[in-house]
């Protein structure tokens, strides 16, 4: 992992913060932790920690996220100014990042895909999933982007083997480094893009990823369960939820979705 630091091509797909720190770890209790005492310390926009493995990895909804040898994790800093707060969600972009990083590994045939808000999914299964965690200090809006990706073959929690997948289950195993440069490059773009205003542009990528789009779905929210069609994305990539009687739900990056099928 240390040899990350002396690679040019990754160095350069971060070409837009290249003075922010990097730290590579063997081992870390989680990246994300690490990452919001760097910013809690003033640490710049762009720094990024990245780990071998994790003992106390974090998933969405409070999960664990199990972070054997064999996976990337990595968190980076992003510091939004309120008029980037009412854009399209950084952890979307994120998550579109990871597939069109993938595309350039995986067989053509295997499209990454984006279940919303924004697990990548390989082949049904899921292969990476995106943490954000925003904390407001005296100098402003911390965003901690926290990312996991399973890359080459590992063994999976009796919990989620039938539901997890590797980028090595494709038959491709791209090295850390290459994958985090592509997905820089594209990550960097497509921020870069939000922030001109672009958002629309990103939504429609995103948007073309998602298989349950127009289907009908059962949202699971923090104390309910909503059904509906899904009938699209918001400008910030909430998720637009179509009941039978034709009114709209607007859901802002909560819940997780289940396919149903139609009646
Ligand atoms: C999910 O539940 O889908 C999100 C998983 C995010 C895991 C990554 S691994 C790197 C970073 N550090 C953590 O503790 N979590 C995120």
């Amino acid at each position: 992992m240390t040899e990350l630091l002396d690679q040019g091509a990754f160095l350069a797909a971060r070409a837009w913060c290249a003075e922010a720190p990097v730290e590579v770890h063997e081992e870390l209790p989680s990246t994300n932790d690490r990452l919001a005492q760097l910013a809690e310390e003033g640490a710049p926009e762009g720094t990024l920690v990245v780990a071998g493995s994790q003992t106390a990895g974090r998933g969405r909804h409070g999960r664990s996220w199990s972070s054997p040898e064999g996976g990337l994790y990595f968190s980076f800093l992003l510091r939004p100014d309120e008029a980037m707060l009412r854009r399209l969600a950084p952890t979307l972009v994120g998550g579109l990042a990871v597939c069109q990083a993938l595309d350039g590994f995986t067989p053509e045939e295997t499209r990454p895909q984006l279940k919303w808000p924004n697990d990548v999914l390989l082949d049904g299964r899921k292969v990476a999933g995106v943490l954000g965690e925003m904390t407001r200090g005296s100098d402003g809006y911390r965003l901690v982007l926290g990312l996991g990706i399973n890359l080459a073959a590992v063994e999976f929690p009796d919990d989620v083997s039938e539901i997890a997948t590797s980028v090595a289950a494709t038959g491709a195993c791209p090295e850390p480094t290459a994958f985090l440069a592509a997905f820089f490059e594209s990550f960097t773009g497509l921020y870069r893009s939000v922030e001109r205003g672009g958002g629309a542009l990103i939504l429609a990528q995103a948007s073309a990823r998602m298989p349950s789009l127009g289907k009908p779905i059962r949202l699971h929210l923090a104390n309910e369960s909503v059904t509906g069609i899904f009938s699209g994305l918001s400008a910030t990539g909430g998720l637009v939820l179509e009941s039978e009687d034709g009114t709209q739900r607007n859901v802002h990056l909560a819940g997780e979705v289940e396919a149903v099928r139609p009646r």
